[in-house]
C-alpha cells in the first residue's frame, strides 16, 4: 500500500495568520500540521508515500526532504496548477501503479492517526473507504448523505444547502478502481476535477463505497479558536522534557513543558502543557497551560497562557496575554494605561503597542 499526500495548492497566504505560504505548514505544538500526516502514515506501516507540490513546493521539499527523517521513502510529484483533488490523482498514476493507497490532505488533522482505519481497509478492501466528521459548517466541506443503513448514498462539494451535517474529512481510501472514475469525470463549476466526484461516479457504479465516521478532527481554516484548541489537545500529549535546555536555578517548571535544546529560561516560572522552540530566551515570564512558543522567540517581563507565538516574535513587558496567537517576527511591547487582560491576533511582522 502507497500514500499520495496533497501538499500542492495556490501560494495564497493564510488567513489571518501569515507563517508561512504553505498552509500544510502551519505548527501545531511547534510542528508543521503535515508531518503529523507524514508520522500517522508511517504508524500505518506505509513507507512509499508521494507528495503532490505546486506553487510552495520549495518549503515543502526544504522541510519534509526525503523522507528518511520519518521512516519514510517520498517521492516529489510536482502539479503545475491546483486543478483538484482527482487531478492529483490523475497525475500520480505512474506513482501510484496498481497499488492501493491512502490519499491524506496535508492540511487535515486526524487525533489518534489513521493506523486502525488502514488495517480495516486492507481487510475488507471496499473499493474506496471514506471518513466524515459532523461539523458545525458543512457549507465549507464535501458533504455526505447517508440512507438508514449508514450507506453514502450521495456526496455533495460545498453544498449551499446541505443535507446532512457530515463532512469529508480529507484521509481516503483507494483500491485502483478509482483511476477509472477520476478519468471519467468532468471539472467543477469551480473549474477543479473533484474527488467527490470521483467517489460518486463509484457510488453510481454501484461499486463498494463505505464510510467511517470520526471523532478528533481538524482542519486549518485561519480560525484562531479551533487553531488554540488542536494545540491544546496536541500539547497534553507533548513528552515533556528540558535536556540541553538552560534553566537557571530561580525558574520553576511545573508539569508538561517541554523546552527544546538552546532555549533559555531565567527568573520565569513555566506551567504546563507549554512548548518553547530552541533559541528562545524566557526571562522574568509566566508561561502558562496550553502555551506553544515556536523558535528564536523573545518572552520577557510577560505573562502568556494558552495562546501560540510563532517564529521570531518577541512579547516584552506586557500582562497579560491570552488566547492569542502572535505571528511571525511580531514584536509586542508595552503602551502607557492597561486593561489586564489581551486578545491578538497579529500577522508576520507586525508591530503593536499594548498597554501594561
Ligand atoms: O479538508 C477536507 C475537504 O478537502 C473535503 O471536505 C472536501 O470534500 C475536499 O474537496 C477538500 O476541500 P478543500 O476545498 O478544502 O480542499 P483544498 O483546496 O483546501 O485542498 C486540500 C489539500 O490538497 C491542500 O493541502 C491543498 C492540496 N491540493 C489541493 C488542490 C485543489 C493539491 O495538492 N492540489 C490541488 O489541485
Amino acid at each position: 500500500m502507497k500514500a499520495l499526500v496533497l501538499s500542492g495548492g495556490a501560494g495564497t497566504r493564510l488567513r489571518p495568520i501569515t507563517h508561512t505560504s504553505a498552509k500544510q505548514l502551519v505548527p501545531v505544538a511547534n510542528k508543521p500540521v503535515l508531518f503529523y500526516g507524514l508520522e500517522a502514515i508511517a504508524e500505518a506501516g506505509i513507507t512509499e508515500v508521494g507528495i503532490i507540490v505546486g506553487d510552495t513546493a520549495e518549503e515543502i521539499r526544504e522541510a519534509v526532504g526525503d523522507g528518511s527523517r520519518f521512516g519514510l521513502d517520498v517521492t516529489y510529484i510536482p502539479q503545475a496548477e491546483p486543478l483538484g483533488l482527482a487531478h492529483a490523482v490523475l497525475i500520480a498514476r505512474d506513482f501510484l501503479g496498481d497499488d492501493d493507497f491512502v490519499m491524506y490532505l496535508g492540511d487535515n488533522f486526524i487525533v489518534g492517526g489513521i493506523a486502525g482505519l488502514v488495517e480495516e481497509f486492507r481487510a475488507d478492501r471496499p473499493e474506496a473507504q471514506i471518513l466524515l466528521t459532523r461539523v458545525p459548517n458543512p457549507t465549507a466541506f464535501g458533504v455526505a448523505e447517508l440512507d438508514g443503513d449508514g450507506r453514502v448514498v450521495a456526496l455533495e462539494e460545498k453544498p449551499k444547502r446541505p443535507k446532512s451535517d457530515l463532512a469529508l474529512v480529507g484521509v481516503y481510501l483507494f483500491t485502483p478502481a478509482v483511476h477509472e472514475a477520476v478519468r471519467s469525470i468532468q471539472p467543477s463549476w469551480r473549474g477543479e476535477l473533484e474527488i467527490t466526484h470521483a467517489i460518486q461516479w463509484l457510488i453510481d457504479q454501484r461499486r463498494d463505497v463505505r464510510s467511517t465516521t470520526i471523532r478528533g478532527y481538524w482542519k486549518d481554516t485561519g480560525n484562531v479558536t479551533d487553531m488554540l484548541e488542536v494545540n491544546r489537545t496536541v500539547l497534553e500529549t507533548v513528552e515533556p522534557s528540558v535536556e540541553g535546555a538552560d534553566v537557571d536555578d530561580d525558574s520553576e517548571i511545573i508539569g508538561r513543558v517541554r523546552i527544546e535544546a538552546g532555549a533559555k529560561v531565567t527568573g520565569s516560572r513555566i506551567v504546563g502543557p507549554v512548548i518553547i522552540g530552541a533559541g528562545s530566551v524566557i526571562s522574568g515570564a509566566y508561561v502558562g497551560p496550553f502555551t506553544s512558543i515556536a523558535q528564536n522567540c523573545r518572552i520577557e517581563d510577560s505573562e502568556i497562557e494558552y495562546s501560540i507565538v510563532l517564529q521570531g516574535a518577541s512579547i516584552a513587558g506586557v500582562r497579560r496575554v491570552e488566547a492569542s496567537l502572535i505571528g511571525h517576527d511580531v514584536e509586542v511591547t508595552p503602551a502607557p494605561r492597561s486593561p489586564s487582560a489581551h486578545r491578538l491576533v497579529l500577522g508576520d511582522h507586525s508591530k503593536v503597542q499594548i498597554s501594561s
